[in-house]
């Protein structure tokens, strides 16, 4: 397909959401190509994994940085648009950023967050969730903003919250959700289906196959 917007996928771990994205883009039709998969950690699981698909990966350790946050972002800014990327996608990529990279890919860089936000921004998602009694939890897609785990919604998967749940239970069904609303998303993004209106994002073309919203039944 022609026209397939070249996305990169940032990582700090095993990469799982960034295989479900790999995978998705392998069809054809799909409006997004993964030309780069970038960690800040030299040892994340996820970049053998992309590169024994053929994935070009790269690596900007963040601890050589000493600190300096901005001027972590700036290097790995030069290699995004080194590769000519147009979508950034934070899948598992546990730094804070800054503005400047945040303004630099304003309305073009996303990121999945484990919970129904704004609830349960930050970590230990799936622990506070439990903690709180709440009966959904899930997943939601969104563009970066400068507050961490804020901006505008693309799409969320919500799972049941069960009794007899612990937090590694609860986290392995909010991550099956992630793996499906992830693809979803940067589909909607890519084809220009979803656009920023503020503080919200509108969808166009219809429900299906554009439909944000995931609920699994327990
Ligand atoms: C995912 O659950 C993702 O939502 C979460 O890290 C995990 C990465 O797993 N991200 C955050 O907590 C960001 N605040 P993965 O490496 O297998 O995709």
């Amino acid at each position: 397909m022609n026209g397939r917007k070249k996305v990169a996928v940032l990582i700090s771990g095993r990469g799982s959401n960034m295989m479900s994205l790999i995978s998705a883009a392998m069809a054809p039709d799909y409006p997004a190509e993964i030309a780069l998969v970038l960690s800040n950690k030299p040892e994340a699981g996820g970049l053998q994994r992309a590169d024994d698909l053929g994935i070009k990966t790269a690596v900007v350790d963040h601890r050589e940085y000493k600190g300096d946050r901005e001027a972590f972002e700036r290097a790995v800014n030069a290699i995004l648009r080194d590769n000519g990327i147009e979508l950034v996608v934070l899948a598992g990529f546990m730094r804070l950023l800054t503005p400047y990279l945040v303004n630099e890919w304003r309305e073009r860089m996303i990121n999945i967050h484990p919970a129904l936000l704004p609830s349960f921004k930050g970590l230990n998602t799936h622990e506070r969730a439990l903690d709180e009694g709440v009966k959904l939890h899930g997943a939601t897609v969104h563009f970066v903003s400068a507050e961490m785990d804020d901006g505008p919604i693309i799409a969320q998967g919500a799972v049941p919250v069960l009794d007899s749940d612990t937090p590694d239970s609860l986290a392995a069904r909010v991550l099956s959700v992630e793996h499906q609303i992830y693809p979803r998303a940067l589909e909607l993004v890519a084809s220009g289906k979803a656009r920023v209106k503020g503080q919200r994002v509108a969808i166009s073309g219809g429900s299906e196959p554009s439909d944000p919203t995931f609920l699994i039944a327990p």
